[in-house]
């Protein structure tokens, strides 16, 4: 009954009609179409090579297999939803094509290795690419950083002024998080590098295969090491989900912050027009819609994350149909981190930075109270007693709708006697910046340094 199906020698009864498209994997699957081929004929290489299946019928499938991929690439293979998935569509094809040789192709082999192996193959390729997208996105972070090297802002705590800073130092926190990011996607594909073909079903095979071959053809570090765990796997996709959520959270924030300065309160930065639109009404409006969406964006990342581990944790071993459903998130965040990545380090780079508007925020504020409390501690008070002399300071400054630069020094002495002519020269934005000179400080010469090691390092 079931004739087309690859399947179907057990079943009497047709599938119902809408069941077949319910199970259907093919829709999304298809695009596993060149790691599924590049598999295969991994697989039938160590057949032929283990004299599992003759020579000439390697040859055959080889070939039939390269014609399909070709007919795939061309846009004219036509993929049918009763052969339900990738694998079951490619192999039909080929046993219609090459006829018995191409039946040969499933010796030692289960769909359920296969996928596993579909889906890490599939996902050291996308990692190589996403490791590109971070390193331009860098590239961009490093290039605004030397643009503005000396460009001062406000650091903020709580959203409001807290301390100036280099605004080529606020970039380089972005490329730490980076930096982090990357680490973690090249931490991931050690786990994802690794060959499952050869657990058959579940329980391994009962031919003389050579997995540690199929693994050398296909680039593998090593194979895994227990059947039931080959097939039931999905780690390396959870891994990769949770390094892109958090990669999303960053790009997030950072969207945050692009959004918040562009704002004609802030006008911080400007954002290129080609990165924004416009208002249907308000012709006035030019809106930062590129860090919206990547903001929003971050929410379908979790969601795919949260869907893939939901997916996985109830499920006895080995394979369970429900793990079909681990490709629709994996894709999805594929597509969005590399999307997201992509705009981000094309925005970055083109968008223009205020330096007067900037400088001007990061004097209010009363953001060097700190570096006053510092002045008066190198004079000999304790720290709290200089907290507390800075504090009264500021609140006289408040009363009086003054900032702190624009204090006598017999108005500081009002504040403490340790005060003398040189206070006005130790609360410059320069000299608050260009103070903070430990590792990991703000000071101009710190900042350089750090972008001289993150150039090194590349
Ligand atoms: N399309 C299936 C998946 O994506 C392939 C493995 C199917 N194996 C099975 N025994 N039904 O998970």
């Amino acid at each position: 009954m079931s004739k087309d199906k690859l399947w179907g020698g057990r079943f009497t009864q047709p599938t119902d009609k809408f069941v077949e498209e319910f199970t259907a994997s093919i829709n999304f699957d298809k695009r596993l179409y060149h790691q599924d081929i590049r598999g295969s004929i991994a697989h039938a290489t160590m057949l032929g090579r283990q004299g599992i299946i003759p020579q000439e019928d390697v040859e055959a499938i080889v070939a039939g297999l390269k014609e399909i991929l070709a007919s795939i690439e061309a846009g004219n293979f036509d993929f049918s939803v009763s052969l339900e998935d990738i694998h079951m569509n490619i192999e039909a094809r080929l046993s219609e094509r090459i006829g018995d040789a191409g039946k040969r192709l499933h010796t030692g082999r289960s769909r359920n290795d296969q996928v596993a192996l579909d889906i890490r193959l599939y996902l050291r390729d996308e990692l190589e690419e996403i490791d590109g997208y971070i390193e331009r996105l860098i590239d961009s972070l490093l290039f605004q950083a030397e643009e503005n090297l000396s460009v001062v802002m406000p650091g903020f705590t709580h959203l409001q002024t807290a301390q100036p800073i280099l605004f080529s130092h606020h970039m380089l926190a972005y490329l730490e998080m980076l930096k982090r990011d990357q680490g973690r996607m090249r931490d991931c594909l050690k786990r994802v590098n690794v060959m499952p073909l050869g657990a058959g079903a579940l329980a391994g095979t009962t031919f003389p295969i050579d997995r540690e071959y199929v693994a050398e053809l296909l680039g593998f570090s090593e194979v895994t090491r227990n059947s039931l765990d080959s097939v039931s796997d999905r780690d390396f996709a959870l891994e990769f989900c949770a390094a892109c959520s958090i990669l999303m959270m960053h790009l997030s924030r950072f969207s945050e912050e692009l959004i918040l300065w562009s704002t004609s309160e802030f006008k911080f930065v400007e954002l290129s027009d080609s990165f924004c639109t416009g208002s249907s009404i308000m012709p006035q409006k030019k809106n930062p819609d590129v860090p919206e969406l990547v903001r929003g964006k971050t929410g379908r990342v979790y969601g795919n994350l949260m869907s893939l581990l939901t997916v996985m944790k109830s499920l006895p071993l080995a394979y369970n149909k429900d793990m079909q459903e681990d490709k629709e998130p994996l894709f999805d965040t594929i597509d969005t981190v590399k999307g997201c990545l992509k705009v981000f380090a094309d925005m970055v780079r083109e968008m223009r930075v205020d330096p007067a508007r900037m400088l001007k925020a990061a004097g209010a504020g009363f953001s060097t109270a700190t570096d006053v409390a510092d002045y008066l501690v190198r004079k000999g008070a304790p720290f709290r007693d200089a907290h507390e002399a800075v504090g009264k300071a500021v609140r006289y400054c408040i009363e009086n709708e003054m900032e702190l630069d624009e204090l006598t020094l017999t108005e500081w002495q009002l504040f403490s006697y340790r005060f003398e002519d040189d206070i006005f020269a130790a609360i410059t934005i320069d000299a608050s910046v260009n103070a903070r000179l430990a590792t990991g400080g703000t000071a101009l010469e710190r900042v350089q340094a750090e972008i001289a090691r993150a150039r090194e390092g590349r």
